[in-house]
């Protein structure tokens, strides 16, 4: 078969990539995508680097069998850990990361208040470092780590009184003047997003990196000569190495909200 007929391969330490997914789908819909979802081993952004490099290094290798072309790591705590070791293994194919959108956040208004929510291994990288230089004279930027959000998405638990007292804590914790601008540097955090902004206020911009990284893909794969020539509506294959009903259900239903 034609190389180009081949599928994406996309993973992440549970459902949250497929905030990342959707975007490819929107930007590629006559592209067929494998997800794989690791939450039987989640959450990844509180283990140490090197557990989080050997299961993304496995779930790379999974996708791989399945016949992927390209692999998006639809995991920011992945990406921070994993990223330079995937592409040194499949120097061959598109190996596209996610990181936290820092830059649309810092150019949207003059020096603003950045509140970067990520997973603690996120923030703890080098890669994150590097970003973080790069633009702080241009912002105030506040790293906050949420260890223990992912776990609400993980649950289905998307809003409710639960989730406004674990975020209040935080944001009290973290926040003593409001903030310009969210950056949401945590696939599983898109599909929070709407709490977030309630609980700080209207004004405040929400940004994640799943458009720029469904971009990015879509660019690679151009340039590799992989994008699909197919007009019709590719597949989705979602998988999860819970293997339940339930965890099945709960990626449907965010793969449609
Ligand atoms: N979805 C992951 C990310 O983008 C991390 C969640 C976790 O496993 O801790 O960072």
């Amino acid at each position: 078969m034609d190389k180009k007929r081949y599928p994406i391969g996309i993973f992440d330490s549970g459902v949250g990539g497929i905030s990342v997914l959707r975007e490819l789908v929107a930007l590629m819909p006559g592209e067929d995508y494998i997800f794989f979802g690791d939450s039987r081993n989640a959450p990844y952004g509180t283990k140490a680097p090197g557990e989080v490099q050997r299961l993304a290094c496995a779930s790379a290798e999974y996708l791989l069998s399945r016949g992927a072309k390209a692999l998006v790591v639809a995991c920011n705590t992945a990406t921070s850990a994993a990223i330079q070791i995937l592409r040194n293994r499949y120097p061959y194919m598109p190996v596209v990361g996610i990181e936290p959108a820092l830059k649309p956040a810092v150019l949207s208004k003059a020096h603003p208040r950045v509140l970067v929510m990520a997973t603690p291994m996120t923030l703890r990288e080098e890669k994150f470092h590097q970003l973080m230089m790069k633009y702080e004279e241009d912002a105030v930027i506040i790293p906050m780590p949420c260890p223990g959000l992912m776990e609400f998405v993980e649950r289905g638990e998307l809003s409710g009184p639960g989730i406004e007292t674990f975020l209040g804590s935080l944001f009290r914790r973290y926040l003593n003047r409001p903030v310009d601008c969210v950056v949401l540097g945590c696939t599983h955090y898109s599909f929070v997003r709407p709490v977030i902004q309630k609980m700080l206020g209207g004004s405040t911009a929400v940004f994640d990196g799943g458009k720029g990284t469904a971009r990015e893909t879509k660019r690679r794969l151009a340039e590799c000569g992989l994008l699909t020539e197919s007009e019709e509506r590719g597949s989705v294959t979602i998988e999860n190495s819970l293997g339940t009903e339930e965890i099945r259900r709960l990626g449907r239903f965010l793969l449609e909200i």
